[in-house]
C-alpha cells in the first residue's frame, strides 16, 4: 500500500474509533483537512503513526476530546470581512426590522467574535432588542471562551479600523474596557445570546430563524455534509430567511436555486431561503429554543 494510502487507511480508522468509541462524528470532514490534523496531533504526542492513537482513545474519553479540538480550527476575529458585515447592515437589517422579533443563528461561532460584532451593528441600528441570538459550536472550550467576550487588546487597532469599515456609527471602545491585555466586551451585548453546544454533523434544527450565519465552517466539510447542514438551515429558517456564509463558501449546486437562491449581495455569499422549500422528509422542528439533541446549553447573564 502507497504511503498516502496508508496514511487515510489510518486516519479513517482514528475517525471511526471516535464515532464509535464516544459519539464523535468527523467522517464528515474535508479528507486533506482531517489528514493534515491528525499528522499534527500524532507529532505532537509523539505517536509515529495516527493508528496509535486509537487504544488510548477507546479507553480515555478526555484524549478522545483534545483529537476532536485538534480536528477543528477555531480562528475568528472581530468584523472579519467588513464589508459584508456592512452589506448586512445595509440590507438584512431593513428586512429584519419588519418583524416585531426575529431569530439569529451564529452556527460554528467560536469564540464568539462574530457574534460581538453582530451585537454591536444591531444596537447601533435599534434593533438589538428584538433579536433573540443563538451562538453555536461543536467545541466546548470554544464556547466557554465566548461566553467571557474577552479578547486581546493587542488587536485594538485593527478591531477599530475594521469596526468603522462595517459600517460603525460610535468608537469602539464605547464597548469595551481596556484591562492588562485585554479587552472586556460589555456584558450587555450577550445578554440575548444563548450559547450552546450543537454539531452540524449530528443534531437537528431550530426553528424559525431569521438568520444564519455559518460563516467559514464549510471549508472544512465534504460535500455531502455540507448538504446535510445546508438542509438543517433551510429547515431552520423562517420564509425568505438569510444564511450569510464565509467569503470562500457557497452553497452546493444540490440546493441553490431549490432550497436557497442567490441574493444581490451574492459576492458576499448571502443566500436566501426559498419560500417553500421542498423537502425530501417532513420538517423535524425541535421545540423553539431547544435543538432535537441535547446540547449544553448555557446562557450569559447580563
Ligand atoms: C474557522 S472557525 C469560524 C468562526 C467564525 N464563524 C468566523 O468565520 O470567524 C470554524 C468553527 O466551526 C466550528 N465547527 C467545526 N465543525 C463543526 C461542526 N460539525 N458543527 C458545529 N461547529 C463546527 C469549529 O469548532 C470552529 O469554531
Amino acid at each position: 500500500m502507497s504511503e498516502a494510502k496508508q496514511k487515510w487507511t489510518d486516519a479513517a480508522l482514528v475517525l471511526e474509533a471516535l464515532h464509535r468509541f464516544h459519539g464523535f462524528d468527523f467522517r464528515g470532514y474535508n479528507r486533506d483537512f482531517v489528514l493534515e490534523r491528525l499528522q499534527m496531533y500524532t507529532d505532537e504526542v509523539e505517536c509515529e503513526r495516527a493508528i496509535d492513537l486509537i487504544p488510548r482513545l477507546g479507553r480515555d474519553a478526555d484524549f478522545a476530546r483534545r483529537i476532536c479540538e485538534s480536528l477543528t480550527v477555531r480562528h475568528t476575529r472581530m468584523f472579519r470581512d467588513p464589508s459584508s458585515y456592512r452589506a448586512i447592515r445595509d440590507q438584512v437589517f431593513p428586512w429584519l426590522s419588519t418583524f416585531p422579533v426575529f431569530r439569529i443563528w451564529h452556527a460554528g461561532c467560536a469564540s464568539g467574535e462574530e457574534v460581538l460584532s453582530l451585537a454591536i451593528l444591531l444596537k447601533e441600528a435599534g434593533l438589538y432588542e428584538r433579536a433573540t441570538v443563538f451562538a453555536t459550536d461543536i467545541s466546548q472550550t470554544t464556547l466557554k471562551r465566548a461566553e467571557l467576550a474577552v479578547h486581546a487588546a493587542k488587536d485594538e487597532h485593527e478591531l477599530i479600523a475594521a469596526y468603522s469599515e462595517a459600517g460603525g456609527k460610535l468608537s469602539l471602545s464605547e464597548y469595551f474596557t481596556r484591562r492588562g491585555e485585554h479587552l472586556v466586551f460589555s456584558r450587555d451585548l450577550l445578554r440575548r445570546v444563548t450559547f450552546a453546544e450543537h454539531n452540524l454533523a449530528q443534531d437537528e434544527v431550530f426553528s424559525e430563524v431569521h438568520l444564519v450565519i455559518c460563516r467559514n465552517v464549510f471549508i472544512y466539510f465534504t460535500e455531502q455534509l455540507q448538504r446535510r447542514a445546508e438542509r438543517i438551515f433551510a429547515e431552520s429558517l423562517c420564509k425568505g430567511g438569510y444564511l450569510w456564509l464565509g467569503e470562500a463558501e457557497a452553497v452546493t449546486s444540490e440546493h441553490a436555486g431549490v432550497r436557497f437562491r442567490t441574493t444581490d449581495l451574492h459576492p458576499m455569499r448571502v443566500f436566501r431561503r426559498v419560500q417553500t422549500p421542498p423537502l425530501e422528509s417532513p420538517p423535524r422542528h425541535a421545540p423553539s429554543p431547544s435543538v432535537t439533541r441535547q446540547p449544553s446549553v448555557s446562557t450569559t447573564k447580563p
